[in-house]
């Protein structure tokens, strides 16, 4: 590029590096929010997060900054940077809601203290999305708050909740919203040299399960033998979900068919944290295992603690069973295939209640086709210096389906923010300080590139 007499990517790579610092020391300030919404407690916690969402954005030269909520719904930050004539307007998606933390004994460094060790940035959200919201501002930092396309800045705070109230906000913000292209900064590079493009996810359902037996406990001595305990009897019914090898046994799920270039088996066991010995479960590639096949897992039993059993049988148990959508399957139906798989399994003529949880996403397949693609790809390749990777993942964004049916002619790019190792949603979450950097790069090359395109760029 500087060969062709121009400097304006070095001139960008600069100012990239030069906001850099202060994008770590405001991200850092952001992961000190403990901002999960799903956690009622925290919801001043989740407002406060919002409002320092939007003070960046201000700083960062946006206009008409607004902080939005749907009835019930968690605060949103939407922020614009008009578009210079003749250049298309870039949505640039993350959120700052976080997961719990799944106890803040097990983390390293505590959750909401963030902490560099050995070039990562340790902390709840540190990847999962605050660097997705620190991309996007530094980007807009690195252009002076002047980019050369228009931008308008979406941050959610309800994703990790399913972004339930989200049909309410479009609906009411559809004209703020209304743009040519979609960057999604909310996903995984294939490692932290080697960018992505995430051209698939997988959908999500839950439902909670629960089994009753007795109409009270009763001795497990007396009564044990002929009277079951509904325990069992819910264990039972969550063994069948598996066939022998591993495979979802649920009837009535769409298997996805891409042909995908696979993950080497042992990273992926790492990654996983998968113990020594301890079998990949299921059939088939693992490209095809974890996103192009269904996948279900039991996420919590309501059953009494080991520590404080007695010696009666269970009258009634309880379960969170979680299935996650290969592309192209249908929610709804999926969650019906599941509700019936678990009242036609269970053991004993036991009394059995499944019901809806809130968790939904659709799957999405993105079409990687045009010129929105093809600038990404450009930019990309150029910040990282090695081709894009682009695959599907098996999460979920719950706000991509409902954004892409809202703004049929935008295309939908998802980038990565994380990268394998960052433990999304788990203990000890981080981000890789570097790969950080050319992340900024890469999106603030993409703006550049989608600059020189007429709008509508699809
Ligand atoms: N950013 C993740 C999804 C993700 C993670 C995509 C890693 C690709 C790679 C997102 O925040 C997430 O966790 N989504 C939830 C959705 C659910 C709450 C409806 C998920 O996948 O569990
Ligand atoms: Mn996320
Ligand atoms: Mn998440």
């Amino acid at each position: 590029m500087p060969d062709q007499g121009d400097d304006r990517p070095i001139e960008l790579a600069a100012a990239v590096a030069g906001v850099l610092p202060g994008a770590r020391a405001d991200l850092e300030r952001l992961v000190r929010i403990p901002s999960i919404w799903a956690d009622p407690a925290r919801a001043d916690d989740t407002r406060r997060s919002a409002e320092a969402v939007a003070a960046l954005a201000r700083d960062a030269g946006g206009r008409d900054v607004r902080i939005v909520a749907a009835e019930g719904g968690a605060p949103a930050v939407i922020a614009h940077w008009p578009a210079p004539p003749g250049t298309p307007t870039v949505l640039l998606y993350a959120h700052h809601d976080v997961q719990p933390t799944g106890g803040d004994d097990l983390w390293t460094s505590r959750p909401f203290e963030p902490t560099e060790r050995n070039g990562r940035l340790y902390g709840r959200g540190a990847a999962d999305d605050k660097a997705g919201v620190m991309t996007h501002l530094a980007v807009l930092r690195a252009y002076g708050g002047r980019p050369p396309v228009g931008v308008t800045l979406f941050v959610e705070g309800e994703e990790e909740s399913g972004s339930p109230t989200l049909t309410t906000l479009l609906r009411e913000y559809r004209d703020a919203l209304t743009c040519d292209v979609i960057v999604i900064a909310d996903s995984a590079n294939a490692a932290v040299d080697v960018p992505a493009l995430t051209t698939s996810l997988r959908g999500l359902v839950d439902v909670t399960i629960e089994v009753a037996m007795l109409e009270r406990q009763a001795h497990s001595g007396v009564f044990g033998g002929p009277v079951g305990d509904a325990l069992t009897a819910l264990c039972r019914t969550l063994a069948s979900l598996h066939d022998a090898r591993g495979d979802v046994a649920v009837a009535g799920l769409v298997t996805a068919t891409t042909g995908a270039p696979d993950p080497d088996p042992d990273t992926f066991r790492a990654d996983a944290g998968v113990l020594p010995g301890v079998e990949l479960i299921g059939t088939g590639s693992v490209a095809e295992r974890s996103w192009l096949k269904p996948a279900v897992a039991v996420l919590g039993i309501d059953a009494p603690r080991t520590d404080e059993v007695a010696n009666v049988l269970l009258p009634r148990a309880r379960a969170v069973v979680s299935l996650r959508l290969a592309p192209g399957d249908d929610t709804a139906k999926a969650q019906r295939a599941l509700a019936e798989h678990l009242e036609a399994h269970v053991p004993w003529g036991a009394r059995v209640t499944v019901t809806p949880g809130r968790g939904v996403a659709e799957p999405i397949s993105l079409d990687t086709s045009g010129v929105a693609y093809d600038a990404a790809r450009r930019a990309f390749a150029e910040a990282y210096g090695t081709a894009v990777v682009e695959s599907g993942l098996g999460g979920s964004i719950p706000f991509i389906a409902e954004f892409a049916r809202t703004f049929p002619g935008a295309a939908v790019l998802v980038t990565g923010v994380g990268d394998p190792a960052s433990r999304w949603h788990g203990i000890d979450e981080s981000l890789h300080l570097e790969m950080f950097g050319r992340c900024v790069h890469a999106e603030a090359l993409l703006l550049a590139e989608l600059a020189a395109r007429p709008s509508p760029v699809r």
